[in-house]
């Protein structure tokens, strides 16, 4: 088993996180503790399979055999106990595909959709691009806790068609317990309300947490987006799943997917997922056990370096959630700090929503020596008084 304590170089492989530093921080000569992707090398096991699959010289059109959907539903139900064996699925080229094609195919112009705020930023940007209305539930912020707003869920939900969930929660870290997802699902069934899951998320979870599928509790109304990008760190490999019982639902989006001849997948994503799921399973232990190491070393550092910083909580995910707003700086002054002054290129939180407005999120799938440096390079932040 290589060790996550390995730096792999990726600068220069036409990698998002390294290559596009410059045009997006100004300098390339920053710790990348931004876009959503780790710096570990996939499972042994994954990387042999692709070998495999490579050696053999036609790249053609691929079919999804039964080992794939067959390797995610052991998967599923080892997991997370949940019994995906009467369900369909069909793929996607990413989860923001399969959303896209989920609003444009579930519901009409101008319907309006919910979102708990602050969130992925694609959520919103799928909405208002396909020209329905934004509906946003704030997470009630207590001390960096976060929780839903009961009464502004169900009178906004009472308004929409679908509801888009993300469960493990990016940026606030927050794994849904069963009772937060039954009430979400009860009052989605009370008022009719489709519910789109990201679950992207969802084996990247910590000791005390269990990740609960939404589907398991309202399999009717519930479409499930599943993909091997984060937990096996395979963003680059293009495969993406929806899941779903309710075949009507699934037709609807799936006869979409087909007309906009987004389906088929590419031969290694397909190797990848199957490999991942039927195969990386040890592999993915190891890794939750190193990045709650490094959420440690977080939750322990920074209050030392930075006092007034908050974090929240880190229940899954492998980002964690940072407060600054103590430090009274504009966004634009905490982010030049951060990056002239610290060298660390992290994402700033107004993009997630304007509940995030003087936060930041870091991503901590990273080898520790990296998170070590970016640590340190926190000591240079000062008192934040000189931006
Ligand atoms: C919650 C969530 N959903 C989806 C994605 C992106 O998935 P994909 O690249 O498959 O669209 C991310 C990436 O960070 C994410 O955090």
């Amino acid at each position: 088993m290589p060790s996550f304590d390995q730096v792999i170089e990726r600068r220069g492989t036409a990698c998002f996180k390294y290559d596009a530093l410059k045009l997006f921080y100004g300098r390339d000569d920053l710790l990348a503790l931004w876009v959503a992707d780790m710096d570990f090398a996939v499972s042994p096991q994954i990387q042999q399979a692709l070998a495999n699959r490579m050696q053999h010289p036609v790249y053609g059109y691929n079919f999804k055999a039964p080992a794939f959907q067959e390797a995610l539903g052991n998967w599923l139900f080892k997991r997370h106990g949940w019994d995906t064996s009467a369900h369909a699925l069909t793929a996607f080229p990413s989860l923001m595909t399969a959303l896209a094609i989920s609003i444009l195919s579930l519901t009409q112009k101008k319907d309006k959709i919910l979102i708990q705020t602050p969130v992925y930023p694609p959520f919103s940007m799928s909405v208002l691009e396909h020209q329905r209305e934004l509906l946003c539930n704030s997470l009630i912020n207590d001390n960096g806790v976060y929780s839903i707003d009961w009464p502004d869920f169900e009178a906004k939900a009472a308004q929409c068609t679908m509801f888009i969930l993300c469960n493990p929660h990016n940026p606030v870290g927050r794994v849904f317990t069963r009772e937060e997802l039954q009430r979400m699902a009860d009052i989605c069934k009370k008022h009719k309300v489709i519910i789109f899951s990201d679950e992207i998320h969802s084996d990247l979870i910590y000791p005390g947490q269990k990740h609960i599928p939404i589907a398991s509790l309202a399999e009717d109304i519930c479409l499930t987006g599943i993909s091997p990008a984060k937990s096996f760190n395979l963003a680059g490999m293009g495969t993406a799943v929806l899941i779903c019982k309710n075949r009507d639902l699934l037709d609807t989006v799936q006869k979409l997917n087909q007309a906009l001849h987004t389906y088929m997948g590419n031969s290694f994503g397909l190797v990848a997922f199957t490999a991942a799921y039927g195969e990386s399973e040890a592999w993915l232990e190891e890794l939750l056990g190193y990045l709650h190491a490094n959420a440690q070393l977080i939750k322990n550092e920074i209050p030392r370096i930075l006092p007034r910083v908050t974090i929240s909580p880190i229940e899954g995910t492998y980002l964690a959630w940072l407060d600054f707003r103590a430090y009274g700086l504009s966004e634009l002054d905490l982010m030049n700090i951060l990056k002239d002054r610290c060298h660390l290129a992290l994402n700033a939180g107004s993009s997630f929503g304007k509940e995030g407005e003087g936060f930041m999120r870091l991503n901590f799938g990273c080898s520790r020596v990296i998170l070590e440096e970016a640590l340190q390079n926190l000591k240079l932040f000062g008192d934040g008084n000189n931006a």
